[in-house]
């Protein structure tokens, strides 16, 4: 646990730093939403060669053109890649049109994801991946649930601007990534991460799926773990 988003954000940027470094090769998973926008700022404002990083992203609304202020292709133009000397042809994001295959098969190209970047929605939701989503699902195109719709509605003008369904990465490709960053900030995402991580693993918070992969490290500031049980928290 950290004290606060902005540490949070500061080791999330430490860990794909030293992961790039590492291996300028890498195969990195990324997530869209409010959360990693700190670690975006400062992947941004750093000097990583990017030119031979490989980048898959979790989800995409249907119905939204890449340029739509509010599709997650733009979000990852406008936060990330205009940034960095990103590759184009190495950035990856799914499209709602039933591409889900092909998406699978771009990945398994890559060697599969290194490192995957994760936020949880307030319903346990990863990705568009939403309670009661099969632990095998693979990339498909998802409805959204009731919750996701409306705390999504927050970046749209009117709620019935937001897209009712998405493409997402599904959670047994999430769960093929040999490391998950999970980050989670704020008291509106306490409940989902005590039940994610401390609650029965269950197709009703598709989270908790993580309790059986391997390799999660997972970065919450106070709020987000203020339901946790003690013993589970380091620094
Ligand atoms: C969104 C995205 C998820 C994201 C989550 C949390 O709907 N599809 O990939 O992790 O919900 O978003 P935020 O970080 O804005 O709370």
């Amino acid at each position: 646990m950290l004290p606060t988003y902005e540490a949070v954000s500061g080791r999330a940027f430490d860990v794909v730093a030293a992961r790039i470094r590492a291996s300028p090769q890498l195969v990195l998973g990324l997530a869209t939403g409010s959360t990693p926008l700190g670690l975006y700022r400062r992947l941004a404002a750093g000097d990583l060669d990017w030119s031979r990083v490989t980048t898959f992203n979790l989800d995409e609304y249907a119905g939204l053109s890449p340029e739509h202020p509010q599709s997650y292709h733009h979000y990852m133009w406008l936060h990330l890649f205009r940034h960095v000397n990103i590759t184009p042809a190495r950035t990856h994001i799914p499209s709602a049109t039933g591409a889900g295959t092909a998406f699978e098969a771009r990945i398994a190209a890559a060697g599969g994801i290194d490192l995957q970047i994760l936020g949880i929605g307030a319903n346990g939701h990863i990705g568009f991946n939403e309670p009661g989503s099969s632990f095998g699902s693979r990339t498909r195109s998802v409805s959204l649930a009731a919750r996701t719709i409306a705390d999504n509605a927050r970046f749209f003008d009117r709620v019935e601007d937001v897209p009712r369904s998405a493409c997402t990465m599904g959670i047994g490709t999430i769960m093929e990534s040999r490391v998950i960053m999970l980050m989670a900030c704020g008291k509106v995402k306490a409940e989902a991460v005590s039940r994610a991580l401390q609650g029965p693993v269950t197709t009703d918070v598709p989270a908790s799926v993580l309790q059986r992969h391997p390799n999660v490290l997972v970065l919450l500031d106070e709020a987000a773990a203020s339901l946790l049980s003690k013993h589970l928290l380091t620094s």
